[in-house]
């Protein structure tokens, strides 16, 4: 079982080595190498600092490492011998070319393909893990047949889109809502599909394992995290507003979600979502409907990114306005940049945008975040964005060493500011002494909460200004 990937933009591509390891945990039986061309990450798999951080993923590495679980950068070897290959490559958005912004760049999966059928003596099945767009299997496994030398070796297909969301892994391998496995009609496509059906009903109920048709499981995937987007950017648009008319986007939350055609999950207003997925998939999906001639459906899910795009911005107007129209020279204290708690990954993250439009008004931002260190989050300001992905942030600046301090703790990060951003909803910053830090800071002394996750009251008590996302305005904002 083999899970090859290449590429530089790995952060998503270790969550789906998780899967892996998970098997490993499960079956006993069965062995299980992860592959990957990167030497540096497959070392550090080989040793006690793992190359991501995950609740719970330490222990099940120990557990299963050197027992059925193996590394290694020998891709080749390991491809020939396995009987299911699991191709977890990159998939990310084309820069360049047609479709360029939208389309998904398919380069490293064609390149995986073309190596397992130059190499493969025997039949295999092979397992799309990657996000890909609808129809890539057709396309893969037309790569497969016509490289493949030997007549006899024969590769069955399989889509087994990955739902794990990070920061709890761990926790939705153990239980996964369910698993689906999409094939090909036919003997052997089904077949294949009840081998790795097989692997996973050592741990998930028969119930929870959906078999549909290739296509249905390359469009689930796209769809569930356009679906998951759209419920935040719907909340996000009602939180602006409830900032208007003075409702509450909390309130209004719980109401709709004891709803159970709603259900109370993925209704959090938040300064915008992030993740190497929600933007990158209904991307895809816009562009798949664009080329199918379908402009309505693809306008209609586009909107969901250009509500995402307004609440960052809105929140950026928000702090500017608030502090008497401007932040010039002004130290904001950034807490949080990760996408989402319990995770240091920061692709797409709402801190970026948040940022850069504080830079671009002059402040000095002062970042601090559990997980997320200084040459990362100078790494991805530095890095510029493309005009199609972010009509919104234009030419903005591109932030340096001297707009941009990272340092290690919240209290000095607030020391001198003159305003809070809580942009990331990490459960310690609940927990700060606010005294402390309020005593510290320039007065009046703002706090901006794009989550939701403080104290409002308390900090209202102790002299803060606070604006909360999509709750009645304090007079002063
Ligand atoms: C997502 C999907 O949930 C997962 O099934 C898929 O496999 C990969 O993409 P992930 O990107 O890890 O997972 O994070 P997720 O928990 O979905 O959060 C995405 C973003 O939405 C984060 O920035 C999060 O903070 C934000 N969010 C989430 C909200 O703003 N409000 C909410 O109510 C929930």
């Amino acid at each position: 079982l083999i899970w090859p990937s290449k590429s530089t933009e790995s952060d998503h591509l270790l969550r789906l080595q998780e899967r892996a390891m998970w098997i490993a945990l499960k079956c006993v039986d069965l062995e299980v190498v992860v592959v990957d061309l990167n030497v540096s990450r497959i070392a550090a798999w080989n040793s006690d600092k793992l190359p991501i951080y995950e609740p719970g993923l330490d222990e099940v590495v120990k557990a299963c490492r050197g027992r059925n679980l193996f590394f290694s950068t020998d891709v080749k070897k390991h491809v020939a011998e396995a009987d299911i290959v699991f191709v977890s490559v990159n998939t990310p958005t084309k820069t360049r070319g047609v479709g360029a912004g939208k389309a998904a760049d398919l380069t490293y999966w064609e390149g995986a393909a073309r190596m397992i059928a130059s190499v493969s003596t025997s039949s295999k099945i092979i397992v799309e893990k990657s996000t890909v767009p609808v129809k890539t299997a057709e396309a893969i496994e037309k790569v497969l047949r016509c490289n493949c030398t030997s007549a006899s070796v024969r590769f069955d297909i399989l889509s087994n889109p990955e739902f794990l969301a990070e920061g709890t892994a761990v926790a939705d391998l153990a239980n996964p809502d369910r698993v689906l496995i999409g094939g090909k009609g036919g003997p052997a496509g089904r077949a294949a599909i009840e081998e790795l059906a097989a692997v996973y009903a050592r741990w998930v109920p028969q119930d929870r394992i959906l078999r549909t048709s290739l296509w249905s499981a390359e469009l689930s995937k796209l769809t569930a995290n356009a679906m998951l987007a759209q419920r935040i950017s719907s909340m996000n648009s009602i939180s602006a507003l409830c900032e208007t008319t003075g409702a509450d986007v909390q309130e209004v939350a719980h109401s709709i979600g004891k709803d159970s055609r709603i259900g109370p999950k993925f209704l959090n207003a938040s300064v915008g979502f992030g993740g190497s997925c929600f933007q990158k998939d209904i991307l895809n999906l816009v562009y798949i409907c664009e080329t199918l001639g379908l402009k309505e459906v693809a306008d209609y899910w586009h909107a969901v990114i250009t509500m995402n795009d307004y609440q960052k911005q809105r929140f950026v107007e928000r702090i500017i306005t608030s502090m008497f129209n401007t932040i010039s020279r002004k130290n904001i204290a950034i807490y949080g940049f990760a996408f989402k708690k319990d995770t240091g990954d920061t692709r797409e993250t709402p801190a970026i945008d948040v940022c850069h439009g504080l830079v671009a008004d002059g402040a000095h931002c002062v970042i601090y975040d559990p997980q997320v260190g200084a040459d990362q989050v100078h790494r991805d300001l530095a890095t510029p964005k493309f005009e199609w992905d972010h009509p919104s942030r234009g030419q903005a600046a591109i932030a340096g060493r001297d707009e941009i301090k990272v340092v290690k703790d919240p209290y000095t990060a607030a020391h001198g500011a003159h305003a809070i951003c809580v942009l990331t909803e990490w459960d310690e910053f609940a927990h700060y002494d606010y005294q402390k830090i309020y005593d510290n800071m320039v007065k009046p002394a703002f706090i901006f909460d794009g989550r939701n996750v403080l104290d409002h009251a308390e900090l209202r008590k102790i002299g803060f200004i606070v604006y909360a996302l999509g709750k009645p305005l304090d007079p002063f904002l």
